[in-house]
């Protein structure tokens, strides 16, 4: 199985990246961290906690590790509009976020300190490395990249242990959060440049792809009703969900798909964060390889109407960058711009 760290902050497609890197079965994964992003890292804390326990994570002894509350440099800016004031509008019978057993997933070292996402990152990773005898640990980001920014500047010795870094963020000449910034890039833009400049493999997935995963009506309610089949249910009211679990994914969904419509027109929601677990687990088959290239890719940092902004070199201009190494001197990131929808759903959940 792949050793996985997951940094993420739930938010509603959080959830479900959550959920598949609980389940998906190539997944070993090792831990949660949060940051600030679709909501403050309060709720973003006690949101992956919820989801941990509701997705049965808890039982296998995977824990969350709060981590940063404030980007390197920039103000935080939230995405109260898509994700509601706690990151979870919409969400029905997850947990309490105040419920005894959310609160005892958040890490705790033997005097009752909670843990934070680097000590957590670090204890995990060096274990791994070490326990594997040379296991290395890919790093997947579905939020602003604080926290790994931070681990890769107070922890260069321990790069070596990471397979790659997947981060879900980023676009090629597209925006959500401005003209050309994704929100998670946009709230840390300077995170985003460190891991982009750090000698370890990049995965980008951009909105280009995201924004080809949707959850359409029909897979809305094939999660309902559990049926492979597809559905010719043409009543306007969805059906009543089979199970408590397809009933929260179904109100997250719903909510989901509210404000992407109202704010962006989309017909149905892009699942974003689930992509970049997916990746990991499900590989070329669902990502071929020729819908992915690597490139130089750099951060937006000053620019008036474009912070944020992926910089991909799609033409090759800076040529002294090369291939044969990572980071800050070479093409330093794949971006995926392709997949096989239907690949990805027949996979068993
Ligand atoms: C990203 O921004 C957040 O709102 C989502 O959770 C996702 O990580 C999409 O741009
Ligand atoms: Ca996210």
């Amino acid at each position: 199985r792949i050793p996985v760290w997951l940094d993420v902050d739930p938010g509603h497609d959080d959830a479900i990246a959550i959920m598949l890197a609980i389940h998906l079965p190539n997944i070993q994964l090792l831990g949660i961290s949060t940051t600030h992003g679709n909501s403050s890292a309060y709720h973003t804390t006690r949101n992956a906690a919820r989801c941990l326990l509701a997705f049965g994570g808890s039982k296998l002894g995977i824990r969350v590790y709060p981590g940063a509350s404030e980007p390197l440099i920039l103000p935080a800016r939230y995405a109260l509009n898509i994700h509601g004031p706690d990151g979870h509008g919409g969400v029905e019978s997850l947990p309490e976020a105040d419920d005894p057993a959310v609160l005892e997933l958040i890490a705790k070292d033997k005097y009752g300190e909670t843990i934070r996402a680097l000590d957590g990152m670090l204890s995990h990773v060096k274990q791994t490395w070490k326990k594997g005898a040379g296991k290395k640990v890919t790093v997947v980001s579905c939020g602003p990249m604080t926290n790994i920014a931070l681990f890769i500047s107070v922890y260069p010795e321990l790069l070596d242990a990471i397979e790659q870094f997947v981060f879900m963020g980023g676009a090629v000449g597209l925006g959500n959060k401005s003209a050309v910034a994704e929100f998670n890039i946009l709230c840390g833009p300077h995170a985003a440049q460190i891991v982009l400049d750090a000698p370890v493999p990049a995965v980008m997935i951009p909105l280009n792809v995201t924004h080809q995963a949707t959850v359409t009506r029909d897979i809305h309610i094939k999660l309902l009703s559990g049926s492979k089949q597809a559905s010719d249910i043409s009543d306007e009211h969805l059906p009543s969900a089979q199970t408590p679990l397809r009933h929260t994914l179904s109100t997250l969904i719903s909510f989901f798909a509210e404000t992407y419509k109202s704010v962006f027109g989309f017909d149905a929601p892009p699942l974003h964060d689930a992509l970049a677990v997916a990746y990991v687990a499900l590989g070329k088959d669902v990502f071929p390889e020729a819908q992915s290239r690597r490139y130089r890719v750099d951060v937006e940092l000053t620019g008036q109407h474009t912070l944020g902004e992926t910089v991909v070199d799609v033409w090759g201009y800076r040529n002294e960058c090369s291939d044969s190494s990572w980071g800050s001197e070479g093409k330093n990131c794949v971006v995926v711009l392709g997949l096989d929808v239907d690949k990805g759903l027949q996979r068993p959940a």
